[in-house]
């Protein structure tokens, strides 16, 4: 039996970093034992990943001990750190997207691995290993992005290490590479390997982890053997106040039509129709790559539409590209929103006010306190935790930077809000608003399409599901009155049994 000091790989005293106008993290300590997988939960902006960073070196801290691997570690190099067995995958991905995945992987490290032969040799062995299916020779940016996220934890497990940290793995992964790292978490545990996870989608919390540390504000709020907390004191401890459900009742307002969808074609879409209603919220299911997505950029103009015709009111439309969806009321808060929303070096107030710049306008000037004004207001109801409105993008949270780009869709007060994956990376708590502000459009008279891949989600807020597979529509549900398994089925294209439709 090994004696206890051996028996904890990591071990975090007293950890401060503050950043400007920010105490990041108060008084954080942690521990974590060899083969265990650790979750770290928190709202938007606890300290999650900057507490990482410390350990990788990308930042360093102001106060505090770290003992890794029986070694007191007071500096360290990102570079470093992996040597030593510690290896992260970030939650803004960090790869090179003019180099192939396989010299992604192996990056800095060819000569180790005999040149560029016996770096995609080992590359596809280390994507083999997870069960992928990726060519090595792909350029990154080429990749989906839940594609370039198994690339990263290709790479992460290409190194000898003791320690895997995981900072939100999952937020785009398909169901089948969420299976594959369900499997490689469990391999790395029977190793006696380290996993660190973090997640805000607590299913996953509860089936991988077997301790959990909840943070909140900069602090560690407590930390558990994961069968000593139920779903709601997590979500309790995250917020700081006592919850109740996770989803508001559904709206009830569903009247005549406002969009009907008729043969829409296009590259990837077959033969699809659908009418939205005023006060609807309409739930999108289906597999990540159905075609979910490309409905609704071809209904906001971004797709180019080969057949079909979109009416809105009863009346035939044209929308050629998103500022024509724009001029008509539509909306679209897209899924990646690093690459299609944000300018990261560029402020909070910035970032919301983007879309209806136009209107701050008044003799040719820019009202910078109308901006700050609008700004304030989402800061308050998404709780945008920022310093001030005029921080920039990039030093905000990962699930911050998210709730800036919903913002500032909410500022254009559509009449038609295409959401995809709106809570992807968010907090419970923040989770709960968004939910409110579909509400709200829909309450008064506007209508809602929502695509996401939390089930949950979709079942509780929508007031009609349709399924998406192969780029068809295949099926309509009250999901009031389907059974989950019907849905899944339908949008896995099998029939309930399991058999092929
Ligand atoms: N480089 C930076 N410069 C300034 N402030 C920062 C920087 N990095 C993080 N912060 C601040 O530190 C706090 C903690 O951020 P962190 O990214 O650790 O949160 P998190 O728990 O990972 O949140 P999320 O769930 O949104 O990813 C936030 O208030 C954030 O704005
Ligand atoms: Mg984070």
């Amino acid at each position: 039996m090994a004696n206890k000091e051996n028996d904890i790989i990591l071990t975090m005293t007293g950890v401060v970093k503050t950043f400007p106008g920010v105490k990041a993290l108060d008084d954080v300590s942690i521990q974590v034992r060899r083969g265990s997988v650790h979750g770290i939960v928190g709202e938007n902006g606890a300290g999650k990943s900057t507490l990482m960073k410390i350990l990788s070196g990308v930042y360093t801290k102001d106060k505090g001990t770290i003992i890794f691997d029986g070694e007191t570690i007071e500096t360290t190099t990102p570079h470093q750190a992996m040597q030593r067995g510690l290896s992260i995958i970030y939650q803004e991905l960090n790869l090179v997207n003019t180099m192939t995945a396989g010299e992604n992987i192996y990056l800095g490290r060819f000569s180790e691995v005999n040149g560029m032969k016996g770096t995609h040799q080992k590359a596809r062995e280390a994507l083999d290993r997870i069960g992928s299916d990726i060519d090595t020779w792909t350029l990154v940016q080429d990749l989906s992005v839940s594609r370039k996220q198994m690339v990263e934890i290709a790479k992460a497990l290409s190194f000898d290490s003791k320690l895997i940290i995981m900072d939100e793995p999952s937020s785009s992964l398909t169901q089948d590479e969420m299976k594959a790292l369900a499997k490689i978490i469990n391999q790395l545990r029977s190793e006696g390997i380290s996993v660190i996870y973090i997640s805000h989608k607590l299913d996953e919390i509860f089936d991988f982890c077997d301790t959990v540390t909840v943070m909140r504000d900069g602090k560690v709020i407590d930390t558990r053997p994961v069968e000593e907390f139920t779903r709601m004191d997590m979500i309790s401890m995250m917020v700081g106040r006592s919850i109740e459900k996770e989803f508001p009742e559904r709206p009830r307002k569903v009247s005549t039509p406002l969009m009907e969808v008729e043969g829409i074609k296009t590259k990837k879409l077959h033969d699809i129709s659908f009418t939205l209603n005023k006060g609807e919220i309409l739930g999108l299911v289906g597999l990540v790559g159905a075609g979910r997505t490309e409905i609704v950029r071809a209904l906001f103009g971004a797709d180019k539409i080969k057949a079909g015709t979109i009416k809105l009111d009863g009346e035939v439309v044209a929308i050629r590209n998103p500022r024509d969806a724009m001029k008509r009321g539509i909306s679209f808060v897209p899924e990646d929103r690093k690459q299609q929303g944000l300018i990261l070096p560029f402020s909070v107030e910035n970032n919301i006010s983007i879309a209806t710049l136009k209107n701050l306008y008044k003799f040719g000037i820019l009202d910078k306190n109308k901006e700050r004004q609008i700004a304030e207001k989402h800061i308050k109801t998404l709780k945008i935790k920022t310093p001030t409105a005029r921080t920039a993008v990039e030093s905000l949270s990962g699930g911050n930077q998210q709730k800036c780009i919903i913002g500032r869709w909410m500022e254009i007060q559509p009449r038609i809000l295409i959401m995809d994956e709106p809570t992807r990376g968010i907090d419970v708590g923040a989770k709960y608003e968004i939910y409110l502000l579909m509400k709200d459009i829909v309450e008064n008279g506007g209508s809602v399409i929502l695509i996401s891949s939390e089930l949950p989600e979709v079942l509780n807020m929508s007031n009609r599901v349709l399924t998406v597979c192969d780029g068809r529509i295949n099926g309509e549900f009250d999901p009031e009155k389907a059974s989950v398994d019907e849905i899944m089925a339908k949008a896995l294209g099998v029939s309930v049994e399991g058999a092929m439709a």
